[in-house]
This record gives structure tokens, C-alpha cells and sequence, in this order.
């Protein structure tokens, strides 16, 4: 798309990075139940893909049928250029990095054993420098000579997750690995696993049901619902331009409006909203995040009607605003703004309400205009 200016260092690899991945038309069903169908998806040498949707929808499943976990039934899955399907590679000779939610450590070797235990092909003197390696990047050294039960949930996390790297597999699996960890240290080892992915230059395929995880991680996201990629792109592109309403929803709590299309816009009571992909007359879904409300406080107020502030609430970085918004024709709406920093009207504020169109997504709503506004 030509949104040029705005790229930023996480875009996708050049196209000439080695694709480290490739899965082509994906079906995985256990017994009658169908969990992933039709998958299609590449992951590049350098690139973090996050798999990222609600519980259910196939994720550790994908993950699993390229670690060789399951049988492959239906499509094709190479890691490498190298076929990996029929016949059936064993998870132990398709050169992937595993690291779970709950890697298990081997609880009687010691914290470097346990990294050097992947290393066999290594002479011994290597195999160790190379496990120290690992572990000063995850800020771990210290602890080599440590077991596994005398170390923190997260320090442990950390092992794991040297652990899978050291043998400097092309390609990294982790499903959730950072969600049995608290908000803080969370973000320590989530910070931490990102560059050291980035330096080691592996391809990695990481499950996550979190979008802000997601959207920290991955150069791209492929965002799934019940067993079907539903978009995939770069983070900015889910965020932007969404394909469908559930990809809007599922980023962000959205206020949403309902009319009817006349001259190719949708009037709602904070200002029309252009709606160029649906057709005249037709029925649409207005889905305007928190954060296009453009609030102002007004000191005279310009109508007998005007829109207020019926309740702020300061959430830290950013302000959420409820107000009532009074449109033409006496059209009404509760909504949503948040607007960043400190800003605390008082109830009943008249305020004047702009929108930011970048942040306002038009669908078409179906045929029922039974949630129809206020
Ligand atoms: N071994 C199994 N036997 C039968 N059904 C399974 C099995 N594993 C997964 N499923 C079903 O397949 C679907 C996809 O499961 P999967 O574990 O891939 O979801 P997920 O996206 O990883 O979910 P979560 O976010 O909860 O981990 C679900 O409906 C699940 O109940
Ligand atoms: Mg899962």
C-alpha cells in the first residue's frame, strides 16, 4: 500500500530473505472436528510471525503439525525448502526450536546441562561456550551452575527458551511461552526473546491470544478464527485497515453506529462518515475507536443541543471519556473517547467532537437494522 513514510523497522523482510517456512493448503481435523482448514502461510528467515486468536481457533494446532507433533493430513509443509509431511518427519529431525508454556526442564541437570543437552553434535568445550552464549543473552549466566527448582518461574521461562535456541534451529516454535509469567516480568522476557531472535536472525512462528503481544512481537501478524486465517499482514495493516469487523474487535472495545448509506456516507450523530466500498441505501456498521473521538471542551455551548460529558475516568496514560453526543436531525449516542494524558471534565462539560477518519471503519451491517442508534 503507499503508506510509505510511516514504515517503520518491523516491516516484513525483503522478499529475498530464504522463506524458513511454507505451509500450503492446511486441513487438520481431530476425529469429525474440523480445527484448522485451508491454511496458507510463510514465514521468512529473520521474520516473527505471530499466530494470534481467541481460544480455539486452531493455533496450537498449526504449531504443533509443523513441529511434527501431528501427522500431517492434508497439504504441504516444508521448514527450510525441505518437505516435512509424507513421509512423516519425527519432531527431533525437522531442525525447529520448541518452547511452550510449560517447558519442562529436566529437573537433575543443571541449568547449563540442561541448555547443552540439544548441543550432541557439538565437541564438549563448544557445546558449553555455546550454552554460555545463550544464557548471557537471556541474561541467565549467572545461574548456569543452578538447578531448575531453586529458580524463578520466569528465570526457568528463560532457560526454556535458551534452551531451544542454542542449537540454532532455522525456525523457532513457541505457543504462549510468556503467559504463565506476570505483567512485568512478562514484558522483561518478551523484550529479551525478541532480540535475541532478531540478532540470531531465526524465523520464528510464536501462538499468541494476546493482540498487544502480537502487535510487539511480529513483523507479521495472521490473525485466525475458528480453524481460518481471517487477515494477515503487517501489524499496522490489522490495525489500519482491517478486513472485517471481527479484526477491529478484536485489537480494541469499539463505539459502534448504525445507518443507512445516502451519497456514498453514513450520518451519525458525531458527523458523516464515508462509506465508498457499499452500495446506495444499503445498511451500515460505523466502527469508531476510542481514540478518533477528537474532544474538546467547549466554553459557550453552540446549540440548544449540544454534546456533554456525562462521566471521565483517568486510566493512567490515557483519559476515557463517556459522552453523549447530540448530532442533526436529534440523533443520540453514547460513546466511548480516550484521549491521552490527564483530562478530567466535568459531568455535563459541553464539548465539541471532531473524528479522525483514519481510526473510523465502515462495514456493511446486514440486512437488520435492528441496532439501530438511539
Ligand atoms: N487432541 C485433541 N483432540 C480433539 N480435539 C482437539 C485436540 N486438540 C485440539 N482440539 C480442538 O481443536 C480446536 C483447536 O484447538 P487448538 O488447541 O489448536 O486451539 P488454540 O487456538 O491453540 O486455543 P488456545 O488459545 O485455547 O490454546 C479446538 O476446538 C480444540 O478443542
Ligand atoms: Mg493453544
Amino acid at each position: 500500500m503507499h503508506h510509505a513514510p510511516l514504515q517503520n523497522a518491523a516491516e516484513p523482510p525483503e522478499t529475498e530473505a530464504p522463506v524458513v517456512l511454507s505451509m500450503q493448503d492446511i486441513h487438520h481435523a481431530y476425529g469429525r472436528h474440523t480445527a484448522v482448514a485451508g491454511i496458507d502461510l510463510t514465514v521468512h528467515q529473520g521474520e516473527v510471525v505471530c499466530l494470534l486468536g481467541p481460544s480455539g481457533c486452531g493455533k496450537t494446532t498449526l504449531l504443533r503439525i509443523v513441529a511434527g507433533l501431528e501427522v500431517l493430513q492434508r497439504g504441504h509443509v516444508a521448514v527450510n525448502g525441505r518437505a516435512l509431511g509424507r513421509p512423516h518427519v519425527p519432531p527431533e529431525h525437522r531442525n525447529v526450536g520448541l518452547a511452550f508454556q510449560e517447558s519442562a526442564l529436566f529437573p537433575h541437570l543443571s541449568v547449563l546441562e540442561n541448555v547443552t543437552f540439544g548441543l550432541e553434535s557439538l565437541p564438549a568445550r563448544r557445546r558449553r561456550e555455546r550454552a554460555r552464549e545463550l544464557l548471557a543473552l537471556l541474561g541467565m549466566e549467572r545461574h548456569a551452575a543452578s538447578y531448575p527448582h531453586t529458580l524463578s518461574g520466569g528465570q526457568q521461562q528463560r532457560v526454556a527458551l535458551a534452551r531451544a535456541l542454542a542449537p540454532e534451529p532455522g525456525l523457532m516454535l513457541l505457543d504462549e511461552p510468556f503467559s504463565s509469567l506476570d505483567a512485568r516480568l512478562r514484558d522483561r522476557i518478551r523484550d529479551d526473546t525478541l532480540h535475541v531472535l532478531k540478532k540470531l536472525g531465526a524465523g520464528a512462528l510464536l501462538v499468541t491470544h494476546d493482540p498487544e503481544e502480537a502487535m510487539f512481537m511480529a513483523d507479521r501478524i495472521a490473525l485466525m478464527r475458528d480453524g481460518h486465517i481471517v487477515q494477515m499482514g503487517t501489524p499496522r495493516e490489522l490495525y489500519c485497515e482491517p478486513a472485517d469487523p471481527f479484526v477491529v474487535t478484536f485489537f480494541d472495545t469499539v463505539n459502534e453506529l448504525f445507518g443507512e448509506v445516502r451519497d456514498g456516507r453514513v450520518a451519525t450523530p458525531v458527523g458523516e462518515v464515508a462509506a465508498p466500498k457499499l452500495a446506495e441505501g444499503e445498511w451500515a456498521r460505523v466502527m469508531i475507536r476510542p481514540e478518533a473521538l477528537r474532544v474538546e471542551a467547549l466554553t459557550t455551548p453552540p446549540a440548544p443541543t449540544h454534546s456533554h460529558v456525562v462521566m471521565a475516568k483517568l486510566l493512567g496514560r490515557t483519559s476515557l471519556l463517556h459522552i453523549c453526543a447530540h448530532g442533526a436531525g436529534g440523533r443520540e449516542a453514547h460513546l466511548h473517547a480516550r484521549v491521552p494524558g490527564v483530562f478530567l471534565p466535568e459531568e455535563g462539560q459541553p464539548v465539541s467532537i471532531r473524528l479522525d477518519p483514519s481510526q473510523v471503519f465502515v462495514f456493511a451491517a446486514g440486512t437488520s437494522p435492528a441496532h439501530g442508534e438511539a
